[in-house]
């Protein structure tokens, strides 16, 4: 029978399909596996599904002879060194789609927290230190009529741009990708950009491109520079396309006004920068966790394992 390792455990009962083909390794460990047990434990598996925070390279690859697909359990799949799989013939899948509005829902929530300092506010409740109502007291940035910024508009671009228009605000985005018949220049009434003039003119920036060579360090020291002063930035795709010690001076400075962030360079790490900078919301990397999305993404990882182990061809497939 074939062994399958669950990087970690799992929203729904779409591993019940998986357990019908093949014997499970399960952890009861809601993080998942470690780096050290998971290669441990991949030897003499034929499935791996993987969790974002679980690095799938050569040294893992090399110790699992046997594997022949691994299904990730996110779209971003930047974990997965995706040569390494092809090289040995290892499928890749991933969870494209299913994620789309709960990432897009974090991510306006992270905006209307970060511009209205609502996380902030409730800490000095908290503590006991809200004196009271004042004209001046908590005084926050607009979000209705804003200038949005969107750099990538893929799904979960579009989907931010859609609960944008909702606010009133203009949306103006900017993408590598040129324009296709369904997803035209114009697509959600938002106006495609250069990268330098989203930067230049959007009033709140919101990153949902994915992690890759090129797009590593996008948001780089120079760009954060040439956003406008009082900005506010919001990142909810991965950590590792902001520099974040240049947002954290830019906080400090008051150059930007604030920033919402779901995803670090290092995570669970944040960075020391990151925690003592003002005005920054910190969420857990949590843009796909509401229960209806992660059971559809269990199922589709789920169901790209049943399909490698039967021979078939997961639609999800990335290599
Ligand atoms: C989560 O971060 C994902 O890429 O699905």
């Amino acid at each position: 029978m074939s062994r399958v390792l669950v990087g970690a455990p799992l929203v729904g009962d779409a591993l019940e399909r998986v357990r019908a083909v093949a014997e499970l390794v399960t952890t009861d460990d809601p993080i998942g596996w470690s780096r050290a047990e998971l290669l441990a434990r991949v030897v003499d598996v034929d499935a791996l599904i993987a969790m974002p925070s679980q690095r799938v390279d050569a040294e893992l690859l090399d110790r699992a002879p046997g594997l022949r697909v691994v299904a990730n359990h996110a779209v971003g799949v930047d974990n997965v060194d995706l040569q390494a799989c092809a090289a040995r013939s290892v499928v890749v899948t991933n969870t494209p789609g299913v994620l789309t509005e709960a990432t897009a829902d974090l991510a306006f929530g992270l905006l209307l927290d970060a511009c209205r300092r609502i996380s902030e506010g409730d800490r000095v409740v908290r503590a006991g230190g809200w004196r009271g109502w004042g004209p001046t007291v908590f005084l926050g940035a607009r979000v209705t009529g804003a200038t949005l910024g969107i750099i990538g508009f893929g799904r979960i671009g579009r989907a931010v741009a859609r609960r944008a228009r909702g606010f009133e605000m203009r949306v103006i985005y900017a993408s590598p990708r040129p324009p296709t018949p369904s997803a035209p220049d114009d697509a959600e009434g938002a106006e495609r950009v250069t990268l330098d003039e989203l930067l230049a003119r959007a009033d709140v920036v919101s990153v949902h491109a994915p992690l890759r060579p090129e797009t590593r360090g996008l948001l780089s020291r120079e760009r954060i520079a040439a956003m406008r002063r009082g900005a506010v930035l919001v990142n909810t795709a991965r950590g590792a396309l902001v520099d974040e010690d240049a947002l954290a001076e830019a906080l400090v400075d008051g150059r930007l006004a604030a920033a919402g962030l779901d995803v670090y360079l290092d995570e669970p790490r944040v960075s020391p920068a990151l925690l003592a900078a003002p005005n920054l919301v910190l969420a857990p990397h949590l843009g796909s966790a509401d229960a209806p999305t992660r059971a559809a993404m269990a199922s589709l990882a789920c169901g790209a394992v049943v399909a490698v182990l039967g021979g078939g061809q997961p639609p999800n497939r990335v290599v």
